[in-house]
């Protein structure tokens, strides 16, 4: 049984995870903490008849709310407004990472960590750099969440193939998505070339692809000023989380399904290969990876092989974009020591 902190639980995304942490079956504590209200949603969702208890930490009680949590996930952060990219947020969201950071550090040393906050590109880089500084960092339990991409990759495309010749479910194998988690550093592959060929032979994979990558603005869009992607972000959140609790529980080998998370690449197996194959020195990437025991063992980088024309002209604009933001991230973080 598991213990979850929730870092940012009052928000938009931070409400909605929170319901769908306390309905699963391997929590075992659930812990809110935020600015606001975390008290109160606590107090909320105690009364739902799941095994889970649930209790709310105010700014006061932030070591209580970390103390010896296994997985600790960061929706903590301000969202985007029209017209603004993901890296205006980084003034903000940068300070508020890095002081969670250093709490997590002193009281949940051996936590998974799960950076939903924006921008996923440079904050992931600042945590690192920040638990580094202080001895704490394991490259396996740090990840950025790039699920929701995941997600929108395969919804856009049953958008287009439509929904009563393929269900989302058996799509879900067809096209997965690397890189980063904004703009031009979102990459969707095609895992399944019969679909990408489909797209291509009746013109929309252009369209397609500048979906996924810019998919975020469509709902910053739509809110109108009131925030970004919530509802389907506490779902990419969840999804993602739920993988990492069910390979916690598993024995064996873990659950060997690989899911794409951005992670420092030269810290584990496989990311080095991954860099070569790349023929980058970027050191952060979401790439496919293996869980076991809610850790990331290996990053694939076989993937690298199949890409077609398409992925590699993708990938090369990707990267130096990347390399940006993730230099941005470690010199705040640097200069903030
Ligand atoms: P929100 O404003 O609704 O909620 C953010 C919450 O964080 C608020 O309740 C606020 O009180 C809290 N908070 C702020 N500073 C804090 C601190 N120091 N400690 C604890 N809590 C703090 O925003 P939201 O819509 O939930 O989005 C949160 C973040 O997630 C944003 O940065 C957004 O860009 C990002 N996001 C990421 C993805 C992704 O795919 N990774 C998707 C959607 C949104
Ligand atoms: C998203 O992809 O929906 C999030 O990163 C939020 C945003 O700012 O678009």
């Amino acid at each position: 049984m598991v213990s979850v902190t929730v870092l940012g639980s009052s928000g938009g995304i931070g409400q909605p995870l929170s319901l769908l942490l306390k309905l699963d079956p391997h929590v075992s504590s659930l812990r809110l903490y935020d600015l606001k209200l975390s008290h109160g949603n606590a107090t909320d969702l105690s009364h739902i008849d799941t095994n889970s208890t649930s209790e709310g930490f105010n700014t006061a009680e932030i070591g209580q709310a970390l103390k010896g949590a296994q997985l600790v996930i960061i929706p903590a952060g301000i969202p985007r407004k029209p017209g603004m990219s993901r890296d205006d947020l980084f003034k903000i969201n940068a300070k508020i990472i890095k002081s969670l950071t250093v709490q997590i550090a002193e009281h949940a040393p051996d936590a998974r960590i799960l950076v939903i906050s924006n921008p996923v590109n440079s904050l992931v880089p600042i945590v690192y750099e920040t638990l580094q500084s202080m001895g704490k960092f394991q490259a396996g339990k740090v990840m950025g969440i790039t699920t929701l991409d995941i997600i929108r990759s395969h919804t856009f495309l049953v958008d287009i193939i439509g929904r009563k010749a393929y269900s989302v479910e058996k799509l879900k194998d067809a096209v997965t998505v690397v890189g980063g988690h904004s703009g031009e550093t979102i990459i969707p592959i095609f895992t399944d070339q019969k679909f990408y060929r489909r797209l291509r032979d009746s013109n929309v994979y252009e369209s397609y692809v500048h979906r996924v990558q810019f998919g975020g603005d469509e709902v910053v869009k739509a809110k109108d000023g009131s925030g970004s992607a919530t509802l389907s972000m506490a779902w990419a959140g969840y999804t993602f989380a739920k993988k990492l609790l069910n390979s916690l529980h598993l024995n064996t080998a873990g659950d060997q399904h690989p899911i794409p998370t951005f992670v420092y690449l030269p810290g584990l197996p496989g990311g080095k290969e991954l860099q070569k194959k790349l023929n980058t020195s970027v050191e952060f990437f979401s790439a496919p990876v293996k869980l076991e025991k809610g850790i990331v063992v290996a990053v694939e980088h076989e993937w690298v092989d199949k890409l077609n024309d398409d992925e590699k002209k993708l990938i090369a604009k990707c990267l130096p974009i990347l390399e940006k933001n993730i230099k941005k991230g470690l010199a705040f973080s640097k200069q903030t020591k």
